[in-house]
Formats: structure tokens, sequence, C-alpha cells
């Protein structure tokens, strides 16, 4: 009898095996998927869709929601970039990345020795760049949408005004930066509490909030960049140290860009251009990929690693000397994302490791923030959104705009502040991205989509996580592509990420096992930290089986609906 019940047991426990092994399935729907940091945002972004909006009504319908339910990120006092597919097969995308303002010099981050001050670009009103989220989403709609500004943002301002309930991360995410906020008094009236700390289940109200985006609804952009709002940014910017004026609010402009387009074993990529780094550093990385097959290199060998990590050496040292807003320098688009610099790449991975130091001498960027949040949509006319967003560190500067109650970005601090600075070997770095009036800073977002053969969008995804970006963005579509995982399986599983100085591999928890670190190690590569690469959020269509399957990262706590 024991022996039988033993033998049941066993069994039980080997048909379970492959379930253990496999993630969860993605969310599934028919007809439109919402993929966002926050559940409840999501659910208003499918909403629109279900009232028959399109993916763009959809997508700035999230992005208005994401400011209200998710501050860490979410915003309407940051900037992005949006990635378009339309039904009709136009690809578009729209920078609404933050500017310098019109008073910003190139040693405003060095104290009087000519030393960077980190405080000055991450703290305070001198951090914050101008905010452009406003001015691109409703750009987005006006141009691409079906659905009034009254429709799209009555949800976040219902959210805003009779409050959301928050769940027991929020709680713990706003109680983990309480002292940071009850340095500011407007923060510190929205998002602290007296003498004790938040609990899940509680109602988060934002009355100033709700007025701001009543008076987006109202009257568009000057609802924002002019009028009320506008004064009380530049005066509270000037009132303390800060750039911001009232004409660069006014002047603030989106800009709708041709998108970075590459062919990966025949599936079509369409990525963000500059000002972010993100599509040129991800088509270059699938360009240089591409001249190997993976068929017999089972994933997660250390053969693969090492392929990978040494094709990111070179594409984050370019990404280091070339890359920063095109519209002040001259970035070399068309060379980088070429299948012959791809080629090129290829040619010099080899068995051994090559130091980073022996690849270029650029100057490596500073530390950049890894807090942002992405959101992937499509819907059930064709059309695909993929959108990614930010205030640069989490809660951005933390400071809330007075009487809007907003949250303003310290994106500044993605500029190189000490730009030209000769390194040891004698050259300059960070020339492209050095700080100048009403520049773009460089960012290593990559919202993306991809397109089947047929011209059709087929996967949507993007992540937070400043440099890792483009590592957890290019591995989850390796995964997909050259592993056939589904979208949650290939998001799941574990990265590394190399960005080519520091010179090594990170990677995540049961990410590596120790003979696959000890076999990198004698092909020459260096093992770095153990830490959480990336929070994707995607979705991958199946036209032969009508389904939309949406996933969101297990790392972060979003959502994927549909309907
Ligand atoms: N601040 C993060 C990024 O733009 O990449």
């Amino acid at each position: 009898m024991q022996t039988y019940f033993r033998n049941f047991l066993l069994f039980i426990i080997l048909i379970s095996i492959p379930f253990l092994a496999k993630s969860k399935d993605p969310v599934r729907a028919n007809n439109g998927m919402v993929v966002s940091a926050s559940d409840i945002a999501s659910l208003v972004g499918v909403e629109i869709l279900e009232k028959g909006g399109n993916a763009i009504d959809a997508a700035v319908a999230t992005g208005f929601a994401l400011a209200v339910t998710y501050p860490q990120a979410g915003n309407i006092g940051g900037g992005g970039f949006m990635v378009i597919h339309l039904e009709d097969g136009t690809n578009t995308t729209i920078d609404y990345r933050e500017k310098a303002p019109q008073t910003a010099f190139r040693d405003m981050f060095l104290n009087k020795n000519g030393k960077f001050v980190l405080a000055k670009s991450t703290e305070g009103w001198l951090s914050s760049g101008i905010p452009g989220s406003v001015a691109g989403m409703l750009y987005a709609l006006e141009k691409y949408g079906t659905m009034t500004r009254d429709e799209i943002l009555q949800p976040a301002i219902k959210l805003a005004s009779n409050g959301f309930i928050i769940d027991y991360r929020f709680a713990e995410a706003l109680n983990d930066y309480k002292k940071e906020f009850e340095r500011y008094k407007s923060t510190k009236k929205i998002f602290t509490k007296t003498d004790e700390d938040f609990t899940e289940g509680e109602l988060l109200v934002q009355k100033d909030l709700a007025k701001t985006l009543r008076s987006i609804k109202l009257i568009g952009n000057d609802g924002f960049y002019k009028g009320e709002v506008a004064n009380l940014i530049a005066k509270q910017s000037k009132a303390n140290g800060g750039f911001i004026s009232i004409e660069d609010l006014s002047n603030y402009k989106p800009i709708e860009r041709a998108p970075i387009l590459g062919l990966y074993r025949n599936n079509k990529i369409v990525s963000m251009g500059p000002p972010s780094s993100g599509g040129i550093a991800l088509v270059e990385a699938l360009n240089s990929l591409e001249m190997f097959s993976f068929e017999n290199k089972a994933w997660g060998s250390s053969s693969y690693i090492h392929t990978v990590s040494e094709v990111l050496k070179y594409v984050f040292a370019d990404r280091a000397e070339h890359l920063g807003d095109m519209d002040f320098y001259p970035v070399p688009q068309k060379w980088l994302i070429s299948k012959e610099r791809g080629k090129e790449i290829a040619a010099l991975v080899g068995d051994k490791a090559i130091p980073s130091n022996k690849i270029s001498h650029a100057n490596p960027p500073a530390k950049e923030s890894e807090e942002t949040t992405h959101f992937s949509v499509v819907d059930s006319y064709g059309n695909a959104v993929s959108v990614t967003t930010t205030l640069n560190s989490t809660f951005g500067n933390k400071i809330v705009v007075s009487g809007a109650g907003f949250i303003m970005n310290n994106e500044m601090d993605d500029f190189s502040a000490k730009p030209g600075t000769s390194n040891q070997y004698g050259l300059l770095g960070g020339e492209a991205n050095s700080i100048e009036p009403n520049k773009r800073m460089l960012s290593a977002m990559t919202p993306t989509i991809i397109l089947n053969s047929e011209d059709k969008p087929f996967m949507v995804i993007g992540s937070p996580g400043g440099s890792t970006i483009i590592t957890t963005v290019l591995q989850v579509i390796l995964n997909v592509i050259d592993f056939n995982m589904d979208i949650q399986e290939a998001i799941d599983a574990p990265r590394f990420h190399h960005q080519w100085k520091p010179d090594r591999i990170d990677f995540e928890h049961y990410g590596m096992t120790e003979d696959v670190k000890k076999n990198l190690s004698r092909k020459g590569q260096f093992i770095g930290k153990e830490r959480v690469l990336g929070r994707a959020e995607g979705i991958i269509i199946d036209y032969k089986n009508n389904i939309i399957w949406g996933a969101s990262d297990p790392r972060g706590y979003g959502e994927a609906a549909g309907y």
C-alpha cells in the first residue's frame, strides 16, 4: 500500500514537471489588449477599446490614467516616446521627450571646481526638463485617435478626483519614499500621512491633479503649457533656482519622427530613433546577432550569453560615442543600423572575450536611472501602439507642482553633465549628449513593434530599466523569434546584461548556473552583479488562431487586460 502510494505520488510529480517548468499562460483575448504597469490603467485602456476607440485612443487614456495610479513613472510632468503602427501600414513615432530649458548650459551641473554634482542634476527644480507628455499624448490623440479629449481624459479625472484604492505595493512605494516626500510641502500634502503609513485598501484622492487634468480636457495643450498650470510651474521653478520659464512651456512641441526600421530573420522591427538610443542599439544588435544561428546553442548556455554579450559591448560603445539628439548632433544613424555594421561587429566576435577597454575609448555614460514605465496596446482594427514614458527617477525629482498636483521629472540627469573631458586615453566622449538649450537628453527607451512578413503587427514590446531597457527588449525578442517562447515565457525568463562599461555581465536570480559562470570566465568574461533587469510589458498576435496574447512582467506588478 505504501509503495503504491509512493508510486502514485511520483507519478503526480512527474506529470506535473512540464507544467512547473513553464510560465503561466499569457492573458488571451480576441479583440484588443492593453498591458501596463498598473492594473487600473490597463482596464481604463481596455474600456476605451470596448467603446470602439482605437489603439491610439486607448494608449492615450492609459497614459493619463498612469499619471494618477502609477506616479512612480506614469506622468504628465515628464516625457516619453510613442511608436505607432496603423492598420493602413503606416509606421510612425512621436517624440515627446523633455527638453532642456532655453537658459540651460553645458556646465550647469558642475561646481566651481568643475566637479560634477549629482544632487544638482537629480534633485530640485534644476533637474527638470520641460515636460512633453501632455503635448505628445494630445498630438497622438488629435492626429491618430478617434475619440474626444473628454472621453479619453475622463477616466483619469475620475480616478484623481474620486480617488482609487491603493494596493499594498503602492502603499509600500509611498511609505518607502516618505522621507524624500517630506522635503517638499506640496508633495508631503498628497503623498504622505502625518503620523502613520499608508496601508492597502486606502483611497488616494488627488484633487489638484484632477483640476489640472480637467484643464487639459477643456482647453487641450493650453490647459497645461499656458495659463494657470504653466504659471504655477514657471513660478515655482524660478523661486527654487530652476530654469523652466513660461516661454519654455508655451514653445514646447512634440515631434513626429520616422521610426528606426530593421529586419531580423524576416521580421520587421519598428522602433524609436534619437533622441532615444533604444531603436538604433536594438537594430544594431539584431543585425549582428542575425549572423549567428542559435539553433545549436541552448538558451542560457555560456556560448549564447558570450555571443550576445560580445555584440552588446560594441553596440553600447557605439551608443556612448555617437548618440544624442539628432537635431543638435550628427548621429551616424544610417551606418549604425546598417547590415554592414552588424556584420562588422559579428566578425569581431570570437571565442574569447575582447576587453571593453580595447573596443572604444569613448566616455561611458554615468549610471542611468532604471525607473520608467512601458505600455503596449493593440486593437481589433489592426493598429498597435508601444509607449515608454518616464520621470527618470522613481517619482521623478519628488516635487509636486503646488496647486497642480503632479510630480516633476529629473530628466536633465540623462544629459552628459561633463562631456569633452579627456579620459585616460586623451579621447573625448559624451559630446553628442552635452547640455544645450532646447536640446533633448539621450534616452534608452525602446518602445518597439515587430511586424510579420505581411507587415501586420506581430509583437509589441518595451520595458523600463535605463540602459537595461535595451538588453531587456532585445532578449524578449530573441526569446520569441529564436527560441519560440510565448510572450509570458519570453518575459519571465531570466535575463543578463552587458553594457560595454563596466566590463561585466550582470544576471538575474537563478539566471546563471555556476557552470555557466565558470565557462564564461574561461572565455574572459567578468561576472557582475545579480540584480533585477527590466520589467517588460508585451503583446503577441497569433493571426492563425485569432488570439491576442498579453503578458506583464512578474518583476513588476502590472497587468495585461484584454477583451
Ligand atoms: N530616463 C530613462 C531613459 O530615458 O532612458
